[in-house]
């Protein structure tokens, strides 16, 4: 991760900012954010890049870049592209949220956007090729300790101060039998990590299921949610796996993603499994 920092920490720390000190990002911390997204953009393995854009620049460009009022006091966003043809929306949520996790580390704030921003505003910020479109933006900066009405009515609207118990979203074998945390054993942590995660309207729609040294990672899809052009819900099983990767990582604990040929689960859709060591 690159910060000192433990990722359960940053994990635990992090929460949706949406009210912004007005003021620049200092140029070391501005510096360490743009060279961990050139490491992000180095990995990459699918058709996706992310860059940084500012609001009200001097060459007149993007003097507002939209958010329907959500956010405020920001100046700096991170922007999330992907290519029109790329479908791996799992691996896209799975980088934003390294680079969420980083800022985090850094003390700054972000909030995760989806919905509530113009397109087209950052699109007219940015040089984009016409095959590229932005699915996921978030502002970064220094957090204002007020919240704004508009936060506290997002926060309240989607119950974002809270999360579903585990026995909703972890199970031993199959869906029917929940998973204790003893019987998770050291996989404990990475689950609460994935449990604390973000995700579009606080859906959390991750279901994990335990089979002997496997994880299998489930969507539980909520009909008719997000935009036709990116399958949000699928991005939100990337942030649950880049949650339980790097804290796993951080325990010690050795295993590899699979694809295993599963298919549809108790109306669940399998995604991807980790295979323990
Ligand atoms: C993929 C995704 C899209 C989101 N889109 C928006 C959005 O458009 N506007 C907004 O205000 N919050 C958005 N959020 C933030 C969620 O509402 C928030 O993560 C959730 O309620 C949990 O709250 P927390 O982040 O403070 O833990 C989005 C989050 C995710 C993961």
């Amino acid at each position: 991760m690159h910060t000192d920092i433990s990722v359960i920490d940053i994990i635990k720390k992090r929460r949706s900012t949406r009210n912004f000190d007005k003021k620049d990002i200092d140029k070391q911390r501005l510096q360490r954010l743009e060279e961990f997204i050139e490491e992000i953009n180095r990995q990459a393995k699918i058709r996706a890049r992310f860059t940084l854009t500012t609001n009200n620049r001097e060459d007149g460009k993007a003097k507002r870049l939209g958010t329907y009022g959500t956010i405020a006091g920001a100046k700096t966003y991170i922007v999330g592209i992907l290519d029109k043809d790329e479908k791996d929306s799992v691996e896209f949520g799975y980088l934003f949220e390294k680079i969420v996790l980083f800022v985090t580390g850094l003390d700054l704030g972000t909030c995760w956007l989806g919905g509530t921003f113009s397109r087209s505003n950052f699109r007219e910020s940015l040089a984009l090729d016409k095959n590229e479109f932005i699915p996921i933006v978030s502002p970064v900066g220094y957090i204002k300790d007020k919240a704004r009405l508009v936060d506290t009515v997002i926060r309240a609207g989607a119950g974002s101060g809270k999360r579903k118990a585990w026995s909703d979203l972890f199970f031993d074998s199959d869906t029917s039998k929940p998973l204790t945390k003893e019987k998770a054993g050291p996989y404990k942590t990475p689950l609460e990590m994935v449990r604390l995660g973000p995700s579009a309207s606080n859906r959390q729609p991750w279901r994990l299921v335990k089979d002997d040294n496997k994880f299998h990672f489930l969507l539980s899809r909520t009909k008719g949610y997000g935009i036709p052009s990116y399958d949000m819900q699928k991005n939100d099983i990337g942030i649950a796996k880049c949650h339980f990767e790097l804290t796993a990582k951080e325990l010690g604990l050795k295993g590899k993603w699979a694809k295993e040929d599963i298919g549809m689960v108790d109306g669940l859709e399998y995604i991807c499994t980790w295979v323990g060591e």
